[in-house]
């Protein structure tokens, strides 16, 4: 079976890639380079560099690969870049993922695993969130992953699109090869990684006055190995639970203190922090209810421990000190 990743040079896109030819899966990966890295594409896999928001890029791949399934993990992720800029997180993830809808259909592809995410919930009125939870998007990252789970579900309706999409709490982690290298690190773990590592001197703590038991945010870190099997899985059953939604987390939440002081124990090292003021578009708690996941999809995390999700990462950037390099 050959299947289509998107973003598949990016942090979670490699990973899925990495357990796809694991289980022996033949493997296309589309990525622009803006964020994703050549070097995390691994051997086994073909790549070509294209962009979704350029619809005869997508025509040309459709016609030319025999693609049977598309998981789609291309996107403008940081939040807070898609407060200051949406033009660019809905022309990418909405127009962008649109065109790869219109790529799949005119080549009679069916069968697509949506990479989602935790941010379309918003603030939490219940927590742990299930999938039924309303959705209220505090920033445009998270409009625009519901805006794509909306027009997947009017595609299936009208054209018998396939579709599963998984809605990722906080991914981290890394494997032996592959790992986290966002240019700039929005992300926590690696931030706290890299005063370890002393390229940076201390942790940025965005925020201390929200309403959680020690004022930081409070998130659900869930091992990037088991968001990727999740992938695997949803494509295995997507004839019989094709318009499902599920979360993927831990169900268990951590404050941005708490991910520090775990770091601090795991690697054994000091690590001053530095507060700032608050990130916008962060909302105080998101912890995941995963049950439907292990009901439906049978995906069991392997790695719930936040310490061996700091530990695979910090084994990663200490081989990585420069991430995938230039
Ligand atoms: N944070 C810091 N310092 C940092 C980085 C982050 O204090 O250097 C804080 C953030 O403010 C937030 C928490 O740590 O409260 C986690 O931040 P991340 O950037 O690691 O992750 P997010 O929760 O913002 O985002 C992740 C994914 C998004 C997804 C989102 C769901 O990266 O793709 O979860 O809200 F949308």
């Amino acid at each position: 079976m050959k299947i289509l990743v998107t973003g598949g040079a990016g942090y979670v896109g490699s990973i899925v890639v990495e357990e796809l030819l694991k289980e022996g899966y033949s493997v296309v990966v589309l990525d622009n380079l803006q964020q994703g890295h050549r070097q995390a594409v691994l051997e086994g896999a073909q790549f070509i560099q294209a962009d979704i928001r350029r619809k005869e890029s997508l025509e040309k791949i459709f016609g030319e690969e025999r693609i049977d399934a598309v998981m789609h993990m291309a996107a403008e992720t940081a939040v807070e870049d898609s407060m200051a800029n949406p033009k660019r997180c809905f022309g990418t993830n909405i127009v962008g993922g649109a065109n790869l809808l219109d790529g799949m259909l005119n080549h009679n592809v069916s069968k697509l695993i949506f990479s989602s995410s935790a941010a379309v919930y918003g603030e939490p009125q219940a927590v742990p969130i299930e999938e039924d939870h309303p959705t209220n998007p505090v920033n445009a990252y998270g409009e625009s992953k519901l805006i794509f789970e909306h027009i997947l579900k009017w595609y299936g309706k009208a054209y018998g699109l396939g579709y599963i999409s998984l809605r990722y709490f906080n991914a981290a982690g890394a494997t032996r090869f592959l790992g986290e290298d966002h240019h700039p690190e929005t992300h926590l773990i690696p931030n706290v990684l890299k005063v370890a590592l002393q390229k940076n001197s201390s942790v940025p703590i965005f925020g201390i006055d929200y309403p959680t038991r020690d004022g930081s945010c409070i998130r659900d870190y869930v091992h990037i190995v088991d968001i990727a099997k999740a992938h695997i899985l949803a494509l295995q059953s997507i004839e019989k639970l094709s318009g499902r939604v599920y979360n993927l987390g831990n169900g268990e939440g951590y404050s941005v203190l708490e991910v520090v002081g775990i770091a601090r124990q795991v690697l054994g090292v000091d690590l001053p922090i530095k507060v700032y003021p608050r990130r916008l578009g962060d909302p105080p708690v998101l912890v995941a209810s995963s049950s439907r996941a292990r009901e439906e999809l049978d995906w069991e995390p392997r790695f719930p421990q936040l310490e061996t999700i700091i530990e695979s990462a910090w084994k990663w950037m200490k081989e990585h000190p420069n991430g995938y390099g230039q």
